[in-house]
């Protein structure tokens, strides 16, 4: 074996198809090792393509048994198959019926793309690339057809037999213990959006009518026995299906939407045409074993799935560099279903937090690439950060640039002009143009342009002339491959508060650029003059986050301590308490390295303790001002010669002064969020909680003695997974006989229940202490261990390489010589999860020197490895800057 040729594929290069496909009739035959795929394609040549061309079909693994062109066997040397294509040089200039016959084993299939096998059931993952494992077909997202799937199996094996749309026959097959079903879906599609599923399956029913008064059968189908952790997903699935009606008058389509959930699965979930994949992590939720997050993440992912049924699937990707064209405005739909159902400011919060946290490090490091990339090799690498999360804020800065009703009027105009075709991001941009009459020019280079803008802000009261002069300057980062840019457009909500506090309306002294309070930057300099200011403000600049970009500005000391107190913008409100906090971890971290003392808190601790007394503010939001910047913000923002040991010092040194100095308040507000009603996972009470198990670690950090007791307390008493896994999780932070007992008694507890059993794993992998890397060692051969499942194998070794900054950064590179041994067994096994993996090493440039070689030493290592998939190989060349 050698490693796969990657060949780079370029936007530039994209022509459209030459063979259409108008109708595709599959009959497949499941068999746990050797299914028969029949498929029967209606090909046309397309008018848009200007000569006769060879049909040329892609395949991936696949074995051929028959082919007939028009019902007759074709001659064999009429076409040429291998493995991974199947072409005929010279076909008909017409239509025609093409028909092959291939066979495939589902139970091999360790990659979990194409047809595999969950446990005993049987499910498909066609998404980038995967439809070519079950069939020879021109695997390509502008090649939409209508499917009819004929599926038969053992009866006792698969009862249920799913495929996409309508079900228009099924029964038992006369003389035989099989059984078949026949579905039909009438919408054209690429056939990445194909599924289909086999097996013994539990059901949740429900229905949901239409704001035209249709009415849909909604199914969930889970393992027999688990029916109930489903019913928050068909809760969650209602409350987005009438949202997307209201918010942008989004029907669904079908009579029946599907759901399957299974426990092996790449991915969070697949939109799949009226039959969305799950894995099982994103559908089943019980409050005995699901955590608030797991609550809030399943109903995420189910509105984001559903809503692809229109960004995505109805309005489909032309090629897939305009992935972000379905992914980043299906994050954006996600993230407005949720600010409406839950808390606009704390969804916001989160999601910058996230955003910083993935997409803002993938910008600074080697893999950076742009929202729409131009090139590729593997395109299942660009499920990344920055295509999702990135691009969810772009379309977040049209809608600030436009206004919310031109916004709307250009989504109307995206849905009508292009519905049932495979679109561009030109397109979708083209849009706001028409529908706004706006021009978008210059705002097209946040698709094309890698790297997170640089702002800077100098603002000058001037008392006698009683203006403000705001001098803004931008500039992108170089970043591989793109080492000059341009300024962009850049839309930053202000405000000014007074020294009362109050927010002071202001009026630009010329020009008309303020609409709003949305100043739009369009060049690497300007400058602002606010007239009517004559006493010094407070500026509050971005506010909301209103575009992804790091912002320094001259702030006044007390400036900030300020805004967090009075900010009416409650997300600048959280960032001033989080840039206090920055500045101090900075500087306590330098200050640890050089052996001096460490400056004091007081400030913070100020405006942190003003923020918990605050009894105006939502638990959930205290909650995340009390959260200080994780390691890895600190890391980003410190950005070279970094120090993962020196940065955890410092964090938790001020987590326990932190703790100390606010003891009574934390205390008390941990009591006060304690709930006496029954559990209830609604946004609310999440916070509630999240807010009590905030109070319950720092007050553990500064007192470990008498937070351990508490923790312990709250680990047997709770009657939830949040308080429970919270305790554990505080518990897990320090060396003592109470933490081995209660992981000891949570492994009892939940034998069996491997979502919950993935918690332990990955608990244990995120200890900070040096133990930590022989225990997962230890835990790779523990017998629930496995590497076939991508759950337990994120749980285990991805929360080592992701959740355990000084651990996984051991000075010695142990952790990174053990990451890079398990990536090579990985990716024998499941490339595409190694690969997504492998990424824990991509800020691996900015560690200090030590750290920094072993770090490259163990990635040389990986890169030399004798069989690498094209996945893994395609993550390795580009970390370390030779791809
Ligand atoms: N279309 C994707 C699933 C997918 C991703 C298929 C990569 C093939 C390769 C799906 O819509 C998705 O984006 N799922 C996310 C969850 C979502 C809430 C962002 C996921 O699976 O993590
Ligand atoms: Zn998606």
């Amino acid at each position: 074996m050698r490693t796969e040729q990657a060949v780079p594929v370029r936007l530039a290069d994209y022509r459209p198809p030459d063979w259409l496909v108008e109708t595709v009739d599959l009959d497949v035959s499941l068999d746990p090792t050797s299914t028969v795929v029949r498929a029967r394609l209606r090909l046309k040549p397309n008018p848009l393509a200007p000569a006769p061309a060879p049909v040329i079909l892609d395949g991936d693994e696949l074995q051929l048994r028959v082919i007939k062109l028009d019902g007759e066997p074709l001659a064999a040397d009429a076409y040429v198959a291998t493995p991974d294509s199947l072409t005929i040089p010279q076909p008909p200039h017409r239509a025609f019926v093409l028909e092959t016959e291939t066979v495939l084993d589902p139970s091999a299939n360790t990659k979990l793309m194409g047809l595999y096998r969950s446990g005993r059931t049987y499910t498909t993952q066609c998404e980038a690339e995967g439809f070519r494992r079950i069939t020879y077909f021109p695997d390509r997202p502008d090649v939409m057809s209508v499917f009819t799937t004929r599926i038969e199996a053992e009866k006792a094996e698969a009862p249920v037999l799913l495929a996409n749309g309508n079900l228009i026959d099924a029964g038992d097959i006369p003389g035989s213990t099989r059984r078949f079903a026949t579905w039909h879906d009438p919408f054209p599609k690429p056939c990445y959006l194909f599924a289909l599923v086999g097996g013994v399956l539990g059901v949740v029913e429900d229905t949901f009518t239409t704001m035209s008064g249709r009415k849909v059968a909604l199914k969930i189908f889970v393992e027999p026995g688990k029916e109930a952790r489903a019913d928050y997903a068909m809760d969650a699935l209602k409350r987005a299906m009438r949202w997307d009606e209201r918010a942008f008058g989004r029907e669904y389509d079908l009579d029946i939407f599907m759901i399957v959930a299974v426990s092996h699965f790449n991915m969070g979930a697949m939109e799949n045409k009226g039959l969305n994949v799950f894995n099982d992590k994103a559908v089943l939720a019980s409050h005995d074993t699901a955590t608030d997050q797991d609550f809030g993440s399943v109903e995420t992912i189910i509105a984001h799935e559903y809503f692809h049924n229109w960004t995505g699937n109805r309005i489909t990707c032309r090629d897939w560099f305009q992935l972000c064209l379905k992914e980043g405005l299906t994050v954006f739909r996600d993230q407005e279903f949720t600010s409406d159902v839950r808390s606009r400011p704390v969804k916001r919060i989160a999601d910058v937090r996230a955003l910083r946290g993935h997409q803002f490090v993938e910008d600074a490091g080697p893999l950076a690439h742009a929202v729409r990339p131009e090139v590729y090799r593997e395109i299942s690498n660009f499920y990344t950060s920055t295509v999702y999360e990135k691009g969810a804020e772009v379309v977040r800065m049209l809608k600030t640039l436009l206004g919310p009703e031109r916004f709307r009027a250009g989504m109307d105009l995206y849905f009508t002009r292009h519905d049932g075709r495979a679109a561009t991001v030109d397109e979708f941009v083209a849009c706001f143009a028409d529908a706004a009459n706006y021009d978008l020019t210059q705002f097209m280079l946040w698709y094309r342009q890698a790297g997170t803008p640089e702002i800077m802000a100098q603002g000058n009261h001037d008392a006698d002339a009683k203006t403000y002069t705001l001098e803004i300057s931008q500039t992108v980062p170089p970043t591989p491959g793109q080492l000059v840019k341009e300024p962009m457009t850049i839309p930053i909500a202000i405000g000014f508060l007074g020294p009362d506090g109050k927010e002071r309306q202001v009026a630009l002294a010329h020009g008309s650029k303020l609409a709003n309070g949305v100043l739009t930057l369009t060049k690497a300099k300007e400058r602002f003059v606010f007239a009517g200011l004559s006493e010094r403000p407070v500026l509050s600049l971005n506010r909301g986050f209103s575009a992804p970009v790091k912002l320094t500005a001259n702030l006044r000391d007390g400036d900030l301590a300020f805004l967090a107190a009075h900010d009416t913008d409650p997300f600048n409100r959280w960032q001033a308490v989080q840039t206090l906090a920055t500045a101090l971890l900075i500087d306590n971290v330098a200050a640890h390295r050089a052996d001096r003392p460490k400056r004091a808190a007081d400030e913070l601790v100020h405006a942190l303790g003003a923020v918990l007394e605050d009894r105006g503010l939502e638990p959930a939001f205290v909650a995340q001002a009390m959260t200080l910047p994780s390691e890895g913000d600190i890391a980003r923002e410190i950005g070279h010669d970094v120090d993962p040991d020196a940065i955890f010092a410092a964090r938790r040194a001020l987590r326990a002064e932190v703790g100390r100095k606010l003891a009574e308040a934390l205390a008390d507000t941990y009591h006060r969020m304690v709930d006496d009603d029954p559990f209830s996972p609604d946004a609310a009470s999440a916070g509630r909680r999240a807010l009590k198990n905030v109070c319950l670690d720092l007050l553990a950090t500064a007192d470990p003695t008498a937070g351990i007791a508490r923790a312990d307390t709250q680990y047997r008493d709770a009657d939830n997974m949040t308080d429970r896994i919270a305790a554990l999780a505080t518990l897990s932070h320090h060396q003592v006989p109470e933490r081995r007992a209660a992981f000891d008694d949570f492994y009892r507890r939940y034998e069996g229940d491997a979502l919950v059993i993935d918690k332990w794993f990955g608990l244990q992998a995120a200890i900070p202490e040096s133990d930590t890397l022989g225990r997962v060692k230890s835990l790779t051969a523990h017998p629930v261990f496995s590497m076939s499942n991508p759950n337990r194998v994120r749980a285990l070794i991805g929360n080592f390489a992701q959740a355990n900054q000084t651990q996984f950064n051991r000075r010695d590179g142990e952790g990174y010589a053990f990451h890079a041994d398990t990536m090579l067994a990985l990716d024998a096994i499941n490339p595409q999860v190694a690969a997504r993996l492998m990424t824990a090493f991509r800020s691996w440039r900015a560690l200090e020197p030590e750290r920094r070689g072993k770090a490259e030493a163990a990635l040389k290592r990986v890169a030399a490895g004798p069989s690498l998939s094209r996945d893994l190989q395609d993550i390795v060349t580009r970390t370390l800057g030779t791809g």
